[in-house]
């Protein structure tokens, strides 16, 4: 079987940035560096794809496109917005986004984008057949996203991120905006992820979790910290894996 070049523009839309990138989807590798535009937890959905708009027309782009978008997404429709303006909620993204290129588009939660794009060609590689393990991958940002895999199946939109760990919201507790912001050390943040990473396990028993996520290259720090039955990976593909997910989704119908 030839495996022929398939290029798409992947796009990863998160609380801080949307970042953009030619993908080529046959051999998981991003065509050029990433372009990058900032965005501000408030940015309305009109701007968004304004900006969408002007990535598209810099990167001179004819051709299918794939959005990671940082909440529920079924059938192209955004369900929710924790990190994100309110408004998007009830949107169809992928409309809004056949307004802009005349191809195939491909709306996805981003971290079920980055998760395809890990499974398939980063950490968790060795689990995407049909034999494949229990796998969850969770991105430590803003946010805490989650994509859950079995038997190399995705299964979407999991939003593990918002289970209730003591009394509120996990991803209060233990994303990696909150180290940040509650000026917690490397050892107070990793317990409290730690502590994250337990109750996952007793919900659903990974064989393997793989910590995507900004704070993923800084795993030296925190690695010791952390105890879990499960095998911890660190995510293999960096920045890239939203973007390429992204990509991929516009072939993987989700
Ligand atoms: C959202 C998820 C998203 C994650 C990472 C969470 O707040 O609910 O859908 O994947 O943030 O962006």
């Amino acid at each position: 079987m030839t495996n022929r070049p398939r290029h798409i523009l992947g796009i990863d839309f998160g609380g801080s940035s949307l970042k953009a990138a030619i993908a080529d989807t046959s051999q998981g590798l991003l065509l050029s560096e990433p372009v990058r535009r900032e965005t501000s937890i408030d940015i309305t959905p009109e701007d968004t794809v304004a900006t969408i708009r002007e990535m598209v027309n810099d990167l001179n782009w004819r051709g299918p496109v794939g959005l990671g978008y940082p909440g529920v997404v079924k059938r192209g429709i955004c369900l929710s917005a924790a990190n994100v303006s309110k408004q998007w909620i009830g949107l169809n993204a992928q409309e809004l986004l056949h307004g802009v290129v005349d191809d195939r588009v491909a709306v996805i939660n981003d971290a079920d984008a980055a998760g395809l794009a890990e499974l398939k060609f980063g950490a968790a590689r060795s689990e995407a057949g049909p034999d494949g393990r229990v796998v969850l991958m969770l991105t430590l940002g803003t946010g805490i996203g989650s994509a859950f895999f079995y038997r190399g199946q995705l299964f979407p939109n999991t939003e593990f991120g918002h289970i209730e760990l003591l009394g509120g919201d996990a991803e209060h507790y233990a994303a990696a905006s909150v180290r940040v912001r509650q000026s917690l050390d490397w050892k107070e943040w990793a317990s409290r992820l730690n502590r994250y990473l337990q109750e996952m396990e007793k919900l659903v028993s990974p064989d393997l979790i793989v910590l995507g996520g900004g704070i993923s290259e800084n795993f030296d720090k925190y690695q010791s910290y952390l105890s879990t039955r499960a095998t911890i990976a660190v995510a293999s593909l960096g920045n890239a894996a939203g973007i390429l997910g992204a990509a991929l989704a516009v072939d993987t119908p989700v």
